[in-house]
């Protein structure tokens, strides 16, 4: 029976719903809580999520795959491989897909292999590749809850920065009486409802991000551009959306892979292209992360036809393209918030500064190209965030999906 409070809670977080279009990967192993999983997934459909569930083999003793699939309205994930066509299931892409891991029941044995970083199964293989948030709700016999290995790998968990869903008190699945029993999924909801409502700082605010190299053509056959892969700021766009706020993606000609539904997408081609989509969408921002590599300059001229090979020597005349960052920093009101990146090689602190001020930013992101982590193309920055007041902050080498983070911390304390 839930409580007053439980069912006022639950009709708030519909009605603001939170989950909302959440993804939710659901990990179900093998104890006798498996069947809670089934009112778990109706609570999180309800809430707006979309949900995937993957089991472990022996989960599948406890729960049907009918079940499971028919509420979640998608297939079940339980092996390597789908044993009807021997087809291969990518943990990798179903990692990378959630929002948010929820592993409900976690029983001891799983628990144990995920402190480990065991690897015997689709359920543990998709939680070493996913790098969102993960809850796990232990669920055991009192003896086994007790016992100090399960306490240690509660402990390991929690410092993996993995959030426990706390098991509750009651009768047991052996008449025991005492710790143990999954936390029920009414409980589940408002915890990981709560995670993400605190996760919506930036909801009403509009932001443009721009990212990849641009391209500027010689002939209709050729260009000039450069190896950025553009993945800082698709990482950012994703991260912003993760945070509530409305994202416009002005994105050079790289793929778009891997970006949140929900971000507006811009595809471009060149400088000039950048600078009309940059200038038209900053009118309606709040603040502009700009990380795309824009040339600096293009061919003067753009030769109709395919330019023939003759003498030995080409020469070939280059003029500048317009700048879009600094372009926006005249445009800028008082209210919105500029922020740029400078990639160096030399004399980084000072050059990054001299562009802050040049550009009228409010800060701005230093990569150096002599820090191995940093680079085109790398899945990992080193940066430096350098604001218009002098302060600097150094972050150590993280994930791309890291640094977004860090970045956009600091511009929340601008906004
Ligand atoms: N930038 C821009 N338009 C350009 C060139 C650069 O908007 N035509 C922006 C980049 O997106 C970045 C910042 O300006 O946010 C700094 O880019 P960077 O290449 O480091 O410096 P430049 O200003 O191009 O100067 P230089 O190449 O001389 O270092």
């Amino acid at each position: 029976m839930k409580s007053f409070w439980q069912r006022r809670f639950i009709l708030e977080i519909l009605q603001k719903k939170i989950l909302n279009r959440k993804k939710i990967l659901l990990g179900v192993t093998g104890g006798i809580a498996a069947y809670k999983a089934a009112s778990l997934i109706r609570l999180l459909i309800k809430n707006g999520a979309e949900v995937k569930v993957v089991c472990t083999p022996n989960a599948l003793n406890f729960v049907t795959p009918l079940t499971l699939s028919t509420l979640s309205k998608n297939a079940i994930y339980s092996h390597f491989f789908v044993q009807e066509t021997g087809e291969w299931v990518n943990h990798v892409e179903l990692g990378k897909w959630a929002d948010a891991i929820i592993i409900a029941p976690a029983t001891a044995n799983t628990m144990a292999k995920m402190a480990d970083g065991l690897c015997d199964n689709l359920l543990l293989a998709t939680y070493l590749s996913a790098d969102c948030p993960v809850f796990f709700a232990p669920a055991m016999d009192l003896d086994m809850y007790l016992h100090p290995a399960s306490k240690k790998n509660i402990i390991t968990l929690k410092s993996f920065e993995n959030i426990e869903l706390p098991a509750g008190t009651g009768e047991l699945a052996s008449g025991l009486i005492g710790k143990g029993r999954m936390c029920e999924p009414e409980t589940i909801l408002e915890i990981v409802s709560d995670y993400f409502s605190k996760s919506i700082s930036l909801e009403g605010k509009t932001i443009l991000v721009n990212a990849g190299p641009t391209y500027e053509k010689l002939d209709p056959v050729r260009f000039i551009g450069n190896y950025s892969s553009g993945k800082m700021g698709k990482a950012i766009a994703n991260e912003l959306c993760n945070r509530g706020a409305k994202v416009i993606l002005v994105l050079g000609p790289v793929k778009s892979d891997g970006l949140d539904t929900r971000v507006e997408l811009i595809k471009i081609e060149s400088a000039q292209d950048m600078y009309e989509a940059c200038s038209k969408a900053f009118t309606q921002c709040d603040a502009a992360i700009l990380s795309a590599a824009v040339a600096d300059y293009r061919p003067a001229v753009r030769a109709d036809q395919k330019i023939k090979k003759k003498a030995d020597n080409y020469n070939l005349e280059l003029i500048k393209t317009v700048d879009v960052l600094k372009s926006l920093g005249t445009m800028k009101t008082p209210n919105q918030v500029l922020i740029g990146f400078a990639l160096e090689t030399e004399n980084e602190f000072n050059n990054a500064q001299s562009k802050l001020k040049k550009k009228n930013l409010d800060f701005i992101v230093l990569n150096s190209m002599n820090d191995k982590g940093a680079g085109f193309g790398k899945d990992t920055n080193k940066i430096t965030i350098i604001e218009k007041n002098g302060k600097s902050h150094t972050f150590d080498t993280k994930p791309k999906k890291d640094v977004a983070k860090d970045i956009i911390t600091v511009l929340e304390s601008h906004l």
